[in-house]
């Protein structure tokens, strides 16, 4: 197979997640943002625009992306701690449907941007909730020493700048904890928190119309087939029942779960190499086109194209071609033989992955060429090798 590596999506796949993801919310007043930077490939944005999701941008660019792509401005929330003011600018001429907001100077900036425009935008508070999402370090974000969010202080002091704030109207609160969350108690957990800070806000903000809960719905990396389609349904009832209390629309902005499972790194071993205690497998692939396994220890499940996976299993350090020795997808992972010119497909890789994708060491854009615009045929290719 020439041309790798390249980033596999399986469309048929990525509909049937979100046709999950919306059955399990049809009869409820819950609304779905896509994350867009999960992956920003336009041919998924397009799918997932179709489907009626919304969309949650954390840059101008996304936010162009999006509306390119076909979501509404009115359906596209705008988070980040560190928006700049061309980006605000950019939120405020699109008329977003919502920008989360992190820190009382920012409040001020989106107040006098929005004034010199003559316009009043709906903005959000985004709350440092304190909840733990026992998840890994770096993509945790829900605790206070996270940089994320309002900090209770900063949410105190709020009604002293309240009277500066006549170009914004404060209609909700949002929130985040963190990603790849598989114990649906944090979630309970952090329903409970929202329950008890929604009356706080009343009482100095007024009414309260919007609640956006965030994402951070995991996968299955360890066993994807049989994972395919996360649990939607044990996710949302979560909400559902949490936030019986409240009577207003639930918004929820899921990136890794929408769209995780549905792509694949395909790469070639360039080499084998024997140490005295290890085989190497080389590949053509590496942190620069999947960043996650040196940046958070993350494990992909990584099989051999058409390979029987039980025989003459041998156990591999899987490696990339980038002269960093964080450059590992895999230390003594039991693969079947391999040699020069093998296939690899690395699953999982459809969120975060060509996203996050770098050009260091000179490295050609994975994905971004021909490949790209081939997917259907590669996968006929894969499927077929
Ligand atoms: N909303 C906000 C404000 C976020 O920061 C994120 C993700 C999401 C929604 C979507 O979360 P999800 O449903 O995908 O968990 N690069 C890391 C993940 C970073 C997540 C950043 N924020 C990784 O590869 O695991």
């Amino acid at each position: 197979m020439e041309n790798t590596p390249f980033y596999f999506y399986d469309l048929d796949l990525l509909n049937q997640t979100l046709d999950s993801a919306m059955y399990a919310t049809q009869l409820d007043n819950f609304h779905i943002h896509y994350a867009i930077k999960a992956n920003n490939n336009k041919k998924i944005l397009e799918t997932i625009a179709n489907k009626g999701f919304g969309a949650d941008c954390v840059s101008g660019w996304e936010i162009e992306a999006a509306i390119e792509a076909g979501f509404p401005a009115s359906s596209i929330a705008f988070a980040g701690v560190g928006k700049t003011d061309a980006e605000i600018a950019i939120a405020l001429n699109r008329k977003i449907g919502m920008i989360h907001c992190e820190s009382l100077e920012e409040i001020l900036v989106i107040n006098e941007m929005a004034q010199a425009l003559n316009y009043r935008p709906q903005i959000a508070l985004r709350l440092n909730p304190n909840v733990n999402a026992l998840t890994h370090a770096k993509i945790s974000t829900g605790l206070t020493e996270n940089k994320f969010g309002l900090t209770v202080r900063e949410f105190a002091e709020l009604v002293t700048i309240l009277d500066e704030l006549n170009h914004v109207q404060i209609v909700g609160l949002h929130f985040h904890i963190g990603s790849q969350i598989l114990d649906m108690t944090v979630f309970e957990k952090l329903s409970d928190r929202i329950l008890e800070i929604v009356p706080q806000f009343e009482r100095t903000l007024g009414p309260f119309t919007y609640l956006n809960v965030g994402g951070g719905l995991g996968i299955n990396y360890e066993n994807p087939t049989e994972g395919i389609i996360p649990d939607f349904e044990a996710y949302f009832e979560t909400f559902r029942r949490g936030l019986a209390a409240l009577n207003v629309p639930i918004h929820f902005e899921l990136g890794r779960s929408l769209v995780g499972q549905c792509g694949s790194l395909i790469t070639k071993v360039l080499y084998v190499k024997k140490s005295d205690d290890k085989n190497f497998a080389i590949l053509d692939a590496g942190m620069t086109e999947l960043m996650r396994p040196a940046l958070y220890g993350a494990q992909h499940k990584i099989e051999k194209l058409g390979a029987n996976h039980t025989e003459n299993n041998l156990l591999y350090d899987v490696v990339g071609p980038i002269c960093e020795s964080s450059d590992r997808f895999a230390e003594g992972v039991e693969l079947p033989e391999l040699k020069r010119g093998d296939i690899l497909t690395i699953r999982s890789c459809g969120a975060y992955a060509e996203s996050m994708s770098l050009r260091y060491n000179g490295r050609e854009a994975v994905g971004n060429n021909l490949k790209r615009t081939l997917l259907n045929t590669s996968l006929r290719m894969v499927k077929s090798a």
